[in-house]
């Protein structure tokens, strides 16, 4: 079946958003996931390194619905309840049936420590613009080369990331991307930006494309984020004010030659 044709219906089979999003942290859950593993083209059997992992559930998603072997790496302890987000990993997995299928790591890019080639896939979701804001754009290319040396040679890389479009901020929305510590203007990106550093890092790049659901995994994330929900006048207001104007999702699939 072509991956459009089953578009969606791995993660329909989750359908209580609210344990989703309070389990992911990004627009897209699960949805996301479905999407980046069909266009990664992930095979059963195969090992794959989830950068950025959170509480790890799309980890456990891919394990348990594409049957691949999986390490979440982590770096940060969670804003909620304070313990590491590996230890979140290791009880998803368990609930999720695939504790035998994924290995949790408290550890983050470029400082991974991992072995090189170790990997058929790597796959990373609304994390690395996260080294944007605070490492620049040269922490951001340092974390791109790391992912490409723990690769296998021919190995795929997965990546999905909020993003701008390629159009100059709305002026009226700059106050709602400019406040904060991980401001949206320092995190995002836009597509052609991204592709040439992930290029630069080595990659061939195999597809690129802003999200034809990116407004709708916006939408969903403003509606079932706990800290969206607790905080209407937060992301749910920038994203009520940009109205789909400037931020966007935008996903890229390349291979280690
Ligand atoms: C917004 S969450 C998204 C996580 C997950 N991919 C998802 O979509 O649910 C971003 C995660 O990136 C992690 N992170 C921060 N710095 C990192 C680094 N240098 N390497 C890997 N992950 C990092 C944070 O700990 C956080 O859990």
């Amino acid at each position: 079946m072509p991956a459009s044709a089953g578009y969606g219906r791995r993660a329909d089979a989750y359908p209580d958003l609210d344990y989703v999003y309070a389990q992911c942290s990004g627009p897209g859950g699960l949805r996301l996931a479905e999407h980046m593993a069909d266009a990664m083209e992930l095979r059963e059997g195969a090992t794959l390194v989830d950068i950025g992992a959170n509480r790890g559930l799309q980890t456990c998603f891919l394990a348990k619905e594409y049957g691949v072997t999986a390490l979440a790496l982590d770096p940060w302890n969670d804003r909620e309840d304070g313990r590491p987000m590996v230890d979140h990993v290791v009880d998803n997995a368990r609930e999720w049936g695939v504790g035998h299928r994924v290995l949790a790591l408290g550890a983050g890019v470029p400082d991974t420590k991992l072995a090189t080639g170790s990997f058929d896939f790597a796959y990373s979701t609304t994390a690395l613009e996260m080294i944007r804001a605070v490492e620049g754009q040269q922490g951001y290319q340092a974390a791109l080369r790391e992912i490409h040396r723990i690769l296998a040679p021919g190995g795929v890389f997965g990546l999905g990331e909020p993003m701008h479009l390629d159009v100059p901020l709305p002026d009226d929305l700059r106050p709602y991307v400019t406040r904060g510590e991980f401001s949206w203007a320092d995190c995002f990106s836009d597509l052609g930006s991204t592709v040439a550093a992930v290029a630069a890092a080595g990659f061939d790049i195999v597809q690129a494309e802003y999200a034809t659901d990116a407004t709708d995994w916006w939408d969903e994330f403003a509606r079932h984020d706990p800290f969206a929900k607790a905080d209407p006048e937060g992301d749910p207001a920038t994203l009520r004010v940009d109205a789909g104007r400037w931020t966007s999702f935008g996903v890229v699939v390349a291979r280690k030659l």
